[in-house]
């Protein structure tokens, strides 16, 4: 591959591979099962992005593993009003490389949602929330590549074998216990908490041992506000899949998380947004906030946003409908991160730990954490 036996797409992708392998210290490559590539939305990529993208496409590159990629900048529903899609023809260049090169159109952040790993098994993803949940949920072995290493580990069927590939890596150092009074709505903020505040990988106890949106929420803001990669969560991560060496012991309280949590403004002429769906909602979240809107909706249209894997529109589109007609906004295949909002809010109510972290950082928008019930409630008025 490197000789350029497999063409000109095949060879840059391992120069790439065993570049980076080389500079970490890695021994060897090894196959993966299942390619992420997120860094493919145009108001993130920009035009080198794009023409880099075509180029790997036009040179021959083609997917040799199941392939996912994630959310671009553009509602692929069309009907969102608070998601600007000015750069729908950019985007749809980039789509069509990529579909070009065999990758699954899914966009969205939630690859595993398409294909769940199986404990051990080795991949190259690169959309951090989805890293910290394949190590942490499923006991899957991958490091947080970028789009470009994920791009080349596709087109080659290799990663390098370094970091989280090797159970000498997978150790948990923290042992991290959470104050019961912290309500898993507020996971959110206690991801937030732990990424700011724990440097080594923890083993968390007192969480609820389900593998539902309150631990991903709380994971993907871990790895969002800090650098972790693994958050082992005892009762949930397969034991076999890391190893515990306690060197310290934390209590996480009630207290410590307030900073991050909502507080209504004093204006009521304050333009507030709701936004749910970071990470994107599976079927199940979608259901949940539905029956929300129809106890406590309908919610004034522009107020409340919900973001989907692209193909929901079709495949729940009763569900979607549904919500739509209670007054949600709803935007498939993207996130407020990685396109261009129509309008500036002066705050958003999420209960997202990792959009409290991406927006406040690069919309500048104020962002309080609150649970999906209580962010509902607030957009419908029956806050309080
Ligand atoms: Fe997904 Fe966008 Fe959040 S890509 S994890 S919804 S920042």
């Amino acid at each position: 591959m490197l000789s350029g036996e497999y063409g000109w797409a095949v060879a840059k992708a391992m120069e790439i591979l065993v570049r980076v392998g080389e500079a970490v210290g890695a021994d060897s490559l090894i196959e993966v099962v299942h390619a992420h590539v997120a860094g493919v939305s145009f108001s993130t990529i920009g035009k080198h992005g794009l023409e880099l993208i075509g180029e790997f496409y036009k040179a021959g590159g083609r997917a040799r593993v199941f392939t996912t990629i994630n959310p671009g900048c553009i509602d692929y529903s069309g009907f969102s009003r608070l998601i600007d899609n000015a750069y729908e023809s950019e985007q749809r260049l980039i789509d069509a490389a990529l579909e070009g090169m065999g990758f699954r159109p899914v966009h969205t952040c939630v690859p595993y949602y398409y294909r769940p790993p199986s404990p051990g098994e080795h991949l190259a993803w690169s959309e951090s929330s989805a890293v910290i949940i394949a190590n942490s949920v499923y006991g899957a072995r991958t490091n947080r590549e970028g789009g470009l290493l994920a791009l080349a580990a596709s087109l080659t069927g290799y990663t390098y074998r370094a970091g989280l590939h090797l159970d000498e890596n997978r150790v948990a150092r923290v042992l991290l216990k959470i104050d019961p009074e912290i309500r898993p709505g507020y996971y959110g903020a206690l991801g937030l908490w732990i990424g700011e505040s724990i440097r080594k990988a923890p083993l968390v106890t007192g969480a609820p041992k389900t593998m539902d949106y309150v631990l991903r929420n709380m994971l993907a803001a871990a790895a969002a506000s800090g650098n972790h990669a693994l958050v082992a969560l005892e009762g949930v991560t397969p034991p076999r899949t890391f190893k515990a060496e306690i060197e310290e012991r934390v209590f996480v309280e009630k207290g410590d998380i307030e900073k991050y949590v909502f507080n209504p403004p004093k204006s009521t002429s304050s333009e507030i947004l709701g936004y749910l769906g970071c990470p994107h909602m599976l079927p199940e979240d979608l259901l949940y906030v539905v029956k929300l809107l129809r106890k406590y909706g309908p919610v004034k249209r522009g107020k409340l946003l919900l973001t989907v894997p692209r193909e929901f529109i079709t495949k729940y589109s009763a569900l979607v409908r549904e919500a739509a007609a209670l007054g949600a906004d709803i935007a498939a295949g993207t996130c407020p991160v990685v396109s261009t909002p129509r309008r500036k809010f002066d705050y958003i109510i999420t209960s997202s730990g990792k959009s409290y972290f991406y927006l406040s950082k690069i919309h500048r928008t104020r962002v309080g954490i609150a649970s999906d019930e209580e962010v509902v409630k607030y957009v419908c008025g029956v806050y309080g």
